[in-house]
C-alpha cells in the first residue's frame, strides 16, 4: 500500500502510520474529502513520497520502527522541497514533553490517539489550506520578486541601495557597467569612497551624504562621479532615502552617465545659434535688399534739405556782401541751414541704424514711437506709391519688449506692401496703422489697406520665401517678417476685411509678461495667423 487515490484533487495529504490497521482508519476518515491521498508505513518511504510529491499536510505516526516520526519530521524540515508542509504528528504519547520535542523539530500540530474522525479532518482542512495560501503567496512573491528583477535588469540607469553609512548592498547591472566592473565588485564597497573624489574636493558635502545620513532625498545634475578604473564623467542622480518605519536604513541611488546627453544638448545648441545667426543673417539681407529699393526715395528726401541749404547759403552770401548787413537776418538763415543739414542727417541716421549688423537686441520700447519712426521712413516710399499712412494708437499703451529694429523692419514690410497693394489698386485710402493692447500680455499692431486684396492662395503660400506675385517682388518680405517675430516671442497673420484690401497684424509680449503665450486672441474670424 503506498499511494493515490483521487487524482484530481488540489490537495495532497501523506499519511505515515506503521500499523496498517491505523492507516486504514486514516484512509477512511479522510477519502472522500477532495484530497489526493499517499500513504506510506515506515519512514524512508514517507521521505521519498514527501519529495517527489510535497503533500500540503503530513499525519505522522511517532512510534515508528527503524525510523521515528521525530527523525522523519526533521529530515523534512531540513529537505527544501518538503520544509513547508504542515506535520502533524500522531501518537498515543500524550505528554507535554513529546509534544514540545515535535514541534520543536518544526512540527504544525498534534492529535492523539485514539483520534476522533472528525477532528482529523477539523485539523487536516485548516493545516491543508494555510499551506496552500502560503505555497500561493510564495509563488506569487517568487514571481514579483522575478519581475522586480527583470525590471532592474533591464533599466539603464545604475540603482544603488547603500546602507546609512554608504556601503553598497544592491547595484543592478547598469550599476556595474557604468562603474566598470561587475556588479559582485560594488557590492559592499563604499560609494562615496568609489564614485567620488576626497572630500576635501567637495567642501558642499559629498553627494548623497545628506540622504544617507539625515533622510532627506536629493538629486544634482551634472555632477563629475568616478568609475573604478579612476576615470570621470558627468553624471545625474537622485537619492531617496530607505525607510522602514520612520527609521532611517539608508539610501536608493539612481544615477546615469550624461556624456552623451549633454553632448547633444551642446550640438543642439550649437544648431540653434547657427540657425539664429543664419536668421540674423538673412534679416540683415533683407533689409539691405529693402534700403536698395528705397535708395531712390533717399536720395531724393536728403536732396530736398541740400538744396535748401545751397539756396539759404547763398542768401547768406548776399546778405553779407552788404554794406551793413541784417545779422539778425543773418542769424535766422544760418539758423534754417542749420535746421536742413539736421533734417538731412536725420534720414542717414535712420537709414544708418535701421542697415545696422546684428540688430541692436531687444530691449524696453514704446511701440507708438517706434510705428512713427517707422512711418516716417516709409514715407519716402511714398514718394514712389502715392498714398498716405496714418498712425493711431491706444493711449497708454504700455511698453513692449522687443528688438527695435527688427520691429521696425517688420511693420516697414507691412507698409511697403500695403502701399504696394494700395497703386496696384489706383487706390488712394490711406494705409492705417493701428496699435492697441490685445489681452494683458500682447500689443498688438495692425496694417489695414484699401488695395487689391490677397490672392487667392495666400493661406497656404504667403509665408513662404520667395512666394511673390509682383513682377520686382522677391517674396522674402513677409517670411522674414515671420521669422523676426517669432524671435520676439509673437505671433503674425492676416485677415481679409470685408470691405476688400487687406489687414495684417502681428503681437509683441507686454514688458515683464514675455514669459506668457502672445496669442492675437481677438483677432477676426477669417484670419490666420502664424506662430
Ligand atoms: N497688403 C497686401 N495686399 C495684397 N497682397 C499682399 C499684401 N501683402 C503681401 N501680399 C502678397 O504676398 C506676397 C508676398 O509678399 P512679400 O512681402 O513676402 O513679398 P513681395 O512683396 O512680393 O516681395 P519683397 O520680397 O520685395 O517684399 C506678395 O507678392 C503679394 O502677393
Ligand atoms: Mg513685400
Amino acid at each position: 500500500m503506498t499511494e493515490a487515490v483521487c487524482e484530481n484533487s488540489e490537495v495532497t495529504v501523506l499519511l505515515v502510520d506503521d500499523n496498517p490497521q491505523n492507516l486504514k482508519v486514516l484512509y477512511e476518515t479522510l477519502k472522500d474529502k477532495g484530497y489526493r491521498l499517499l500513504i506510506a508505513n515506515e519512514g524512508e518511504k514517507a521521505l521519498d513520497l514527501a519529495h517527489r510529491h510535497q503533500p500540503e499536510v503530513i499525519l505522522l505516526d511517532i512510534m515508528m520502527p527503524e525510523m521515528d516520526g521525530y527523525e522523519v519530521c526533521q529530515r523534512l524540515k531540513a529537505d527544501p522541497q518538503t520544509a513547508d508542509c504542515a506535520v502533524v504528528f500522531l501518537s498515543a504519547l500524550d505528554d507535554l514533553q513529546a509534544k514540545v520535542k515535535g514541534f520543536n523539530l518544526g512540527g504544525a500540530d498534534y492529535i492523539s490517539k485514539p483520534f476522533q474522525s472528525q477532528e482529523v479532518i477539523a485539523r487536516v482542512k485548516t493545516h491543508a489550506r494555510v499551506i496552500r495560501l502560503e505555497r500561493e503567496l510564495q509563488a506569487r512573491n517568487r514571481e514579483l520578486q522575478g519581475d522586480q528583477a527583470r525590471i532592474l535588469n533591464s533599466i539603464s540607469e545604475g540603482i544603488y541601495g547603500l546602507d546609512e553609512n554608504g556601503i553598497i548592498e544592491f547595484a543592478n547591472p547598469a550599476a556595474g557597467e557604468i562603474a566598470g566592473v561587475p556588479v559582485d565588485e560594488l557590492i559592499g564597497r563604499n560609494f562615496f569612497d568609489t564614485h567620488f573624489a576626497t572630500a576635501s574636493d567637495n567642501p558642499d558635502g559629498l553627494p548623497v551624504q545628506m540622504t544617507c545620513r539625515q533622510g532627506q532625498a536629493e538629486g544634482q545634475r551634472d555632477i563629475r562621479m568616478l568609475r573604478m578604473d579612476g576615470s570621470g564623467f558627468p553624471a545625474e542622480y537622485r537619492a531617496t532615502p530607505k525607510l522602514d518605519n520612520d527609521e532611517l536604513h539608508g539610501a536608493v541611488v539612481v544615477f546615469r552617465d550624461i556624456t552623451a546627453e549633454l553632448e547633444s544638448e551642446r550640438e543642439l545648441q550649437e544648431a540653434r545659434e547657427l540657425v539664429q545667426e543664419q536668421r540674423d543673417q538673412l534679416a540683415h539681407t533683407s533689409r539691405l535688399t529693402t534700403m536698395g529699393e528705397m535708395a531712390a526715395g533717399f536720395a531724393h528726401e536728403v536732396n530736398q534739405p541740400l538744396t535748401a541749404i545751397t539756396n539759404y547759403a547763398r542768401v547768406a552770401k548776399r546778405m553779407m556782401g552788404k554794406e551793413s548787413p541784417d545779422l539778425s537776418l543773418l542769424q535766422e538763415t544760418l539758423d534754417k541751414i542749420e535746421a536742413q543739414s539736421h533734417r538731412a542727417s536725420e534720414i542717414i541716421r535712420r537709414i544708418r541704424r535701421f542697415m545696422k549688423k546684428p540688430a541692436t537686441g531687444k530691449e524696453v520700447l514704446s511701440v507708438p514711437a517706434l510705428l512713427e519712426d517707422t512711418r516716417q521712413f516709409a514715407e519716402v516710399d511714398m514718394r514712389n506709391n502715392e498714398g498716405g499712412i496714418e498712425v493711431t494708437f491706444d493711449e497708454d499703451l504700455p511698453e513692449v519688449v522687443a528688438d527695435p529694429i527688427q520691429v521696425q523692419q517688420v511693420a516697414l514690410n507691412l507698409i511697403r506692401n500695403a502701399l504696394e497693394a494700395t497703386r496696384s489698386a489706383d487706390s488712394s485710402v490711406p494705409v492705417e496703422v493701428s496699435a492697441r493692447l490685445a489681452g494683458n500680455s500682447c500689443v498688438r499692431v495692425e496694417v489695414r489697406d484699401h488695395g487689391v486684396g490677397l490672392p487667392e492662395e495666400a493661406e497656404e503660400k504667403l509665408f513662404h520665401p520667395f512666394y511673390t506675385t509682383k513682377d520686382e517682388g522677391m517674396g522674402i518680405g513677409l517670411a522674414t517678417c515671420r521669422s523676426l517675430i517669432q524671435a520676439q516671442g509673437g505671433e503674425i497673420g492676416f485677415e481679409r476685411p470685408e470691405d476688400g484690401g487687406a489687414r495684417f497684424f502681428f503681437t509683441l509680449p507686454v514688458a515683464g509678461a514675455e514669459g506668457e503665450p502672445c496669442k492675437a486672441s481677438d483677432s477676426a474670424a477669417e484670419s490666420k495667423s502664424e506662430s
